[in-house]
């Protein structure tokens, strides 16, 4: 089939790489001409396994072409929407702004029928309006059909995600946009995956309903947490108690400095702010995000304490900028958040990751970066591990104990052995326990 890709961020990127991997011609575009021109050569604008091979692949068997004209879209029977939907500066609804804007350029080009399908993260309510929009703009009206299709990836993975889902989602209201899309996922429908067909509004929600449940529940891990604390329990022991629970399962229950990232928070946010506006209470959504930014404060606290409320005469070592271990991205990262609160308090904080340094100083250009792990920590007062990346869990607390001014860990993602910490001479304190 001909289709197209209309934004190539992480999300439109992978969508584009993979759909051309199943034998589809995509065209891909974008206003950004840098990351085009990055695509084009075959490579990925970001960290994400598998992306650069998938998109080499497609653009040398001639399948996969980007482009920063809308115009290249124009012969397309599909197009994927995959813009961005950031949380809007002044509240917390999504902005649709970029949407929008997309939309209105796209509807006059739409000269034959087609099926424009929203990948996008968008409130409920979105892409019946979206329909409205098109049927009336397009020259050919109502031969425009509309659907939704939720992505479910999660960054690091979102090669294997799109390739190998858990479930594929569609909105369609109508039967010739289920019949397209069962085309374009042929492939992935051919290899059992559960396919399922809804309507427009429950596929809109289905990607902020599963970011929801998951955000709820690391906030819950995390109360846990807090609680365990205080009644000198383990909360790396009472989850792996609960993951035998198998109404509840083991997975998504890491406790620590919480959630972050270009999905999660913002995601909630969004959800509630749309329910509010259909006359919803959404105190509970409202909890799970103070919980989880509290967090972030608790890391800030201990970290203070840990240098002995010293923190002006402080070096204190951050390990990790990216949101989440096996990633770049440093939207909303939680141990980058905490990286400048405590550069605000006055702390000489020296940051390091293995991957996301240079996301990370274009975010904070007032921090001190250190790509090398043994310089990052060296004469270091105290050393926060807040990404769970595995270079940190693997590190020797007998040999950093050399290179280190005093010998204090606050451990934000209950990713080391404290025994073994304390028997090398360590202070050790941690989210959680
Ligand atoms: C998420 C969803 O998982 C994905 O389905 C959706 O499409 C996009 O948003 P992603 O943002 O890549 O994916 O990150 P995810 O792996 O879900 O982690 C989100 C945050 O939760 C990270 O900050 C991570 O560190 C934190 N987390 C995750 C925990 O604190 N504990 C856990 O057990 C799991």
């Amino acid at each position: 089939m001909r289709v197209s890709v209309l934004g190539t961020g992480y999300l439109g990127a992978t969508h584009a790489a993979c759909l051309s991997a199943w034998g589809h011609e995509v065209v891909g575009v974008d206003t950004d001409p840098d990351r085009i021109e990055t695509l084009a050569s075959g490579r990925a604008p970001f960290r994400e396994p598998g992306l650069d091979e998938l998109l080499s692949a497609g653009v040398q068997s001639g399948r996969l072409s980007f482009h920063t004209r809308l115009d290249a879209a124009r012969e397309a029977d599909v197009h994927f929407v995959c813009v961005g939907t950031p949380q809007c500066r002044d509240g917390s609804a999504a902005d649709l702004s970029a949407l929008w804007h997309l939309l209105r350029a796209l509807a006059p080009m739409l000269e034959r029928p087609c099926v424009v399908v929203g990948r996008s993260t968008v409130p409920v309510g979105t892409a019946r309006a979206v329909r409205e929009l098109l049927q009336c703009s397009s020259p050919v009206g109502s031969q425009v059909q509309v659907a939704w299709n939720p992505e479910f990836l999660r960054e690091g993975r979102a090669v294997a995600d799109s390739l190998h889902p858990d479930r594929l989602v569609v909105g369609a209201e109508d039967n010739a946009a289920q019949a397209c899309l069962r085309e374009v996922y042929a492939q992935v429908v051919a290899a059992g995956v559960p396919y399922l067909v809804t309507d427009l509004a429950t596929a809109e929600l289905a990607k902020v309903a599963a970011n929801t449940m998951l955000a709820a529940r690391l906030s819950l891990v995390n109360l846990l947490g807090e609680v365990c604390e205080v009644a000198d329990a383990n909360v790396a022991d009472l989850v792996t108690v609960l993951g035998h629970d198998a109404r509840i399962g083991a997975q998504f229950l890491q406790p620590g400095l919480g959630f972050g990232g270009g999905c999660l928070p913002k995601d909630i946010r969004a959800f509630a702010a749309r329910a509010e506006e259909l006359g919803v209470g959404t105190e509970l959504v409202g909890a799970v995000d103070t919980v989880n930014m509290r967090q972030r404060d608790r890391a800030v606290d201990k970290a203070i304490r840990l240098v002995d409320g010293d923190v002006t005469e402080a070096r204190i070592t951050v390990l990790g900028a990216a949101f989440k271990a096996g990633s770049d991205d440093v939207r909303d990262s939680p141990a980058l958040d905490v990286a400048g609160r405590l550069h605000a308090h006055g702390a000489n904080v020296t940051v390091h990751d293995p991957q996301a340094l240079a996301n990370a100083a274009r975010a904070h250009p007032d921090l001190c970066y250190q790509p090398d792990l043994d310089g990052a920590c060296r004469d270091a007062d105290a050393l926060l591990l807040l990404t769970d990346w595995d270079d940190y869990r693997a590190l020797d607390p007998v040999a950093l104990r050399q290179l280190v001014r005093s010998p204090r860990v606050l451990d934000g993602r209950l990713a080391l052995d404290p025994a073994k910490w304390r028997a090398a001479g360590w202070t050790v304190a941690a989210l959680g326990r």
